[in-house]
Formats: structure tokens, C-alpha cells, sequence
């Protein structure tokens, strides 16, 4: 019986000691869950469409070369790119394409358009593994 108290105190020490020490989760539903994917998507197609839009000076779209965001490499980033001289990260390397082949103006790098541009290329890449600096 005692050992069995003693047991208890000890279970819930530990218990308390994990809740302290370890970062929780905050606590979501179904719903939220729900939610949470449908607001992810609708900014994955928002990409989509720039994607296949004119978004620069000339009529080049980014699908032209890079159909289905194909070599777009999101897993590889950060990485050093010798367009930039500089470890870059996938949005440095969007706004190169802007700025080059489409002849734009670079965005704000917290411009919407560029997180949908963002969303839209990792998605089409889902389940590459990532492999940070690779060439
Ligand atoms: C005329 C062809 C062309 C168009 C249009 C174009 N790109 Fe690129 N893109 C390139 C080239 C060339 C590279 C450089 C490849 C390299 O050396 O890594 C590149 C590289 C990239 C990379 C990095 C790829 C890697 O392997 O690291 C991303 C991301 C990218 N482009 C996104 C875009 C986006 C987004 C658009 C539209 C805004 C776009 N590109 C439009 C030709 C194009």
C-alpha cells in the first residue's frame, strides 16, 4: 500500500516535471483542422494563378519554364546561388525571376503574392525531402 502511495507521488512528479519542461502543443479540433487546410489552399491556388499570370513588364509566365513548378528545387533551399552571389532563400530566388526573365520589379518578400507563390511551389513539391544547400 505504501510502496503504492509512494509509487503515485513519484508518477505524478514526473508527469508535472514533463508539462514544465516540455514545450506542449496548444490543443485544436477537427474543425479547426478543417479550417486551417482550406485557408492553406485557397493561398496555394491564389499561386496557382500567378503562376500562369503575366506578373512582370513583358507577357512571360513563370509555368512557361517551369511547368508545374518543376526545377523550382523548393527543398534545396536556403542555398547558395550564384545568380545572387549569396546563401538565398526560395523567395530571393522568385524575385530573381521577376526581376530577370519576366522583367519586374521585385516584391516585398512578405507581399502575399509572394507567400501564395510560395505556397503554390511547395505544394507541387510536397514530399521531397529536404535537402537544405544542394545543388
Ligand atoms: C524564361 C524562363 C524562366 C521563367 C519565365 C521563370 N524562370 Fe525561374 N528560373 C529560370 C532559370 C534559368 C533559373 C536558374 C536555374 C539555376 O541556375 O538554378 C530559374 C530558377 C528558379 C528558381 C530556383 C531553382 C533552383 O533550382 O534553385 C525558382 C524557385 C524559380 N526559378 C521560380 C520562378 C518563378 C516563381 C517564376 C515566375 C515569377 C519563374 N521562376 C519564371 C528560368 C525561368
Amino acid at each position: 500500500m505504501r510502496s503504492k502511495i509512494i509509487f503515485c507521488i513519484c508518477l505524478t512528479f514526473v508527469l508535472a516535471l514533463g508539462m514544465i519542461s516540455s514545450p506542449q502543443a496548444d490543443e485544436f479540433t477537427k474543425e479547426d483542422l478543417k479550417k486551417w487546410e482550406a485557408a492553406f489552399m485557397e493561398v496555394v491556388l491564389e499561386g496557382e494563378k500567378l503562376f500562369h499570370s503575366a506578373l512582370g513588364s513583358n507577357t512571360v509566365s513563370c509555368d512557361m519554364c517551369h511547368p508545374n513548378a518543376s526545377n523550382t528545387h523548393p527543398e534545396t533551399y536556403p542555398k547558395f546561388q550564384k545568380q545572387i552571389g549569396e546563401v538565398s532563400t526560395l523567395r530571393d530566388m522568385i524575385n530573381w525571376c521577376i526581376e530577370n526573365p519576366l522583367e519586374g520589379e521585385p516584391w516585398k518578400l512578405d507581399d502575399p503574392r509572394m507567400i501564395a507563390l510560395e505556397a503554390y511551389i511547395t505544394w507541387e513539391r510536397r514530399g521531397m525531402s529536404l535537402a537544405p544547400g544542394k545543388h
